[in-house]
C-alpha cells in the first residue's frame, strides 16, 4: 500500500492510516521563531496588558514592535515584503503574543489571515506591489469586511452592494460593523453583493481605501474583552472603488471569503490557546503558593484534576491547531481541520480560563491578579470568525459529505 502523504493522511474525515509518520518535533527555524517571540511577549508585551485592557488604548508601540520583527506578514513571501515563515510558526507566534495580550494576537492575525493572506492569493502584481507590500510590512494596516448589522453567521445575506461602473470598477454603497482594526486600518476587503439575486446573489471582494471619498468609521466600540483591539463599524456612501482594486475573481467574493476564513480560524485557534495557556501557568503557579487544609492546594486532588483537565485540553487544541496550519503549508484543503480547531481551541479556552479562575477562588475574581482578563478575552474566540455554531455547520457537512 503506498505511504500517504502526511498532510493528508492526516486530514479529517479520511479513517487513519495503518502507515504515518508523526513528526512533533519543530525544526531550527521553527523553534528560534518560537523563541523570538516569547522572549518579546514576556519583555515587551506583558508588562502593558493589564494598562491596556484597563485603558482600551491602541497599542500602537506593540504594533510597531511586531512590524519590525516581522510578524505583521509573517507567512507572506518575502518578496512581497513579508518574513516568508510558514503557517506553523504562524500559530506558535500568535499563541506567544496572545499569552501576553490577546488584543495584540488579534490586531497580528487580522493583518495577517484576513488581509496580506488572500492578497497573497489572489493579488494582482499592482495590489501586491502597493498594497501587500507596505501592509505585510507592517507600514500600514489591513482589515476584513464582512459582517454587517444583519448578517453575521448567515454571511450570504450582506446588504452592501457594488454597482458596475463604466470605467470597470464599482460604486459602492452599504456598511459593516465589528471591523477588528476597522479605526486603525488604511485599507479593508469589502464583500459586496454585485449581482443581485434572491437565492444565489453574487459577491465580489473589493479593497477599498481608507481615504476615499463617503468612506466613514465610527468611534471603536466597547466591548467585554480584547479591548484594546479597536472593532468599529465603517460605512459606505457612494464609494467609488477602482477597476485595479477588485480583488480576484468578480463574482467570486463569497469563496474568497471562506477561503480567507479557512486560515483565519488558525489564527483565532492559536489566540485561543495562547489565553487559555496565560491563565493555565498563572493557576499553577498560585496552586503552588496558596495553602488551604495546612497545605498548598496544588497538592489537593480537586485542584489536581482541574489541573489536569486543563493540560490535556490545552495539548488537544495545540495539536488540531499545528494539524491545520501543517496541511495550510502543505497547500491541502483544510476547511474541516480549521474549523476543528477554531472550535475545540475557542471552548478549550473558555473552559480553562474558567477553571484557572476558579482555582485562584476570590482573587481570581479581581483584576489584580489578572486571570479573570483571560476570561473576559477568551469569551470572543468562540464568535468572531464564525461562531461554534458555524464551525460545527462546517464540520458536520464535511464529516457527512462522503
Ligand atoms: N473555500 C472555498 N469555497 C468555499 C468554502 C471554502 N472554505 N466554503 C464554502 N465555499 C463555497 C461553496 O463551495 C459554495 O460554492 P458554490 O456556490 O459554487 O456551490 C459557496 O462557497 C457557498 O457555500 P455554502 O453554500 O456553504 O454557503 P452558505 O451560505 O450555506 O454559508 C457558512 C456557509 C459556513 C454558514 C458561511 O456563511 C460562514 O462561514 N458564516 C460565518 C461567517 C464568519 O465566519 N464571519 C466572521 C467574520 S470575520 C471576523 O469575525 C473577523 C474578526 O473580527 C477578527
Amino acid at each position: 500500500m503506498p505511504v500517504p502523504k502526511t498532510a493528508t493522511a492526516l486530514a479529517f474525515p479520511r479513517p487513519f492510516p495503518k502507515v504515518t509518520r508523526m513528526n512533533f518535533e519543530l525544526t531550527e527555524e521553527q523553534q528560534l521563531v518560537l523563541s523570538t517571540a516569547r522572549d518579546f511577549a514576556r519583555k515587551e508585551i506583558a508588562p502593558k496588558a493589564a494598562e491596556l485592557d484597563k485603558t482600551a488604548r491602541w497599542p500602537r508601540e506593540i504594533v510597531a514592535q511586531m512590524a519590525d520583527l516581522g510578524f505583521l506578514g509573517l507567512a507572506v513571501p518575502t518578496e512581497y515584503g513579508g518574513a516568508g515563515l510558514d503557517n506553523v510558526c504562524y500559530a506558535l507566534v500568535i499563541e506567544e503574543v496572545s499569552a501576553a495580550c490577546a488584543s495584540s494576537g488579534v490586531i497580528m492575525s487580522v493583518n495577517n489571515s484576513l488581509f496580506c493572506d488572500p492578497l497573497t492569493k489572489f493579488g494582482t502584481d499592482y495590489q501586491k506591489k502597493e498594497i501587500l507590500t507596505p501592509t505585510a510590512q507592517g507600514k500600514m494596516l489591513g482589515c476584513f469586511g464582512l459582517t454587517e448589522p444583519t448578517s453575521g453567521s448567515d454571511a450570504r445575506t450582506m446588504l452592501t452592494v457594488g454597482e458596475k461602473q463604466g470605467d470597470g470598477g464599482y460604486l459602492l454603497n452599504g456598511s459593516k460593523n465589528f471591523i477588528t482594526c476597522g479605526p486603525e486600518a488604511e485599507h479593508i476587503i469589502v464583500f459586496a453583493v454585485t449581482t443581485p439575486h434572491p437565492d444565489k446573489p453574487r459577491h465580489t471582494a473589493l479593497i477599498v481605501r481608507r481615504d476615499a471619498a463617503g468612506y466613514s468609521v465610527s468611534p471603536h466600540d466597547e466591548k467585554l474583552g480584547i479591548k484594546a483591539a479597536h472593532s468599529s463599524s465603517i460605512y459606505f456612501d457612494n464609494v467609488r472603488v477602482p477597476a485595479e482594486n477588485i480583488l480576484g475573481e468578480e463574482g467570486s467574493g463569497f469563496k474568497i471569503a471562506m477561503a480567507t476564513l479557512d486560515g483565519g480560524r488558525i489564527g483565532i485557534a492559536a489566540q485561543a490557546i495562547g489565553i487559555a495557556r496565560a491563565a493555565y501557568e498563572k493557576a499553577v503557579a498560585y496552586s503552588k503558593e496558596r495553602k488551604a487544609f495546612r497545605t498548598p492546594i496544588a497538592n489537593l486532588q480537586a485542584i489536581q484534576f482541574m489541573i489536569a483537565d486543563m493540560a490535556v485540553d490545552l495539548d488537544a487544541a495545540r495539536l488540531l491547531t499545528l494539524r491545520a496550519a501543517t496541511m495550510k503549508d502543505k497547500g491541502v484543503r483544510h476547511t474541516a481541520e480549521s474549523a476543528m480547531a477554531k472550535l475545540f481551541a475557542s471552548e478549550m479556552s473558555s473552559r480553562v480560563t474558567h477553571k484557572a479562575l476558579q482555582i485562584h477562588g476570590g482573587y481570581g475574581y479581581i483584576a489584580e491578579y489578572g486571570v479573570e482578563r483571560h476570561m473576559r478575552d477568551a469569551r470572543i474566540t468562540e464568535i468572531y470568525e464564525g461562531t461554534s455554531e458555524i464551525q460545527r455547520i462546517v464540520i458536520a457537512a464535511s464529516a457527512l459529505k462522503g
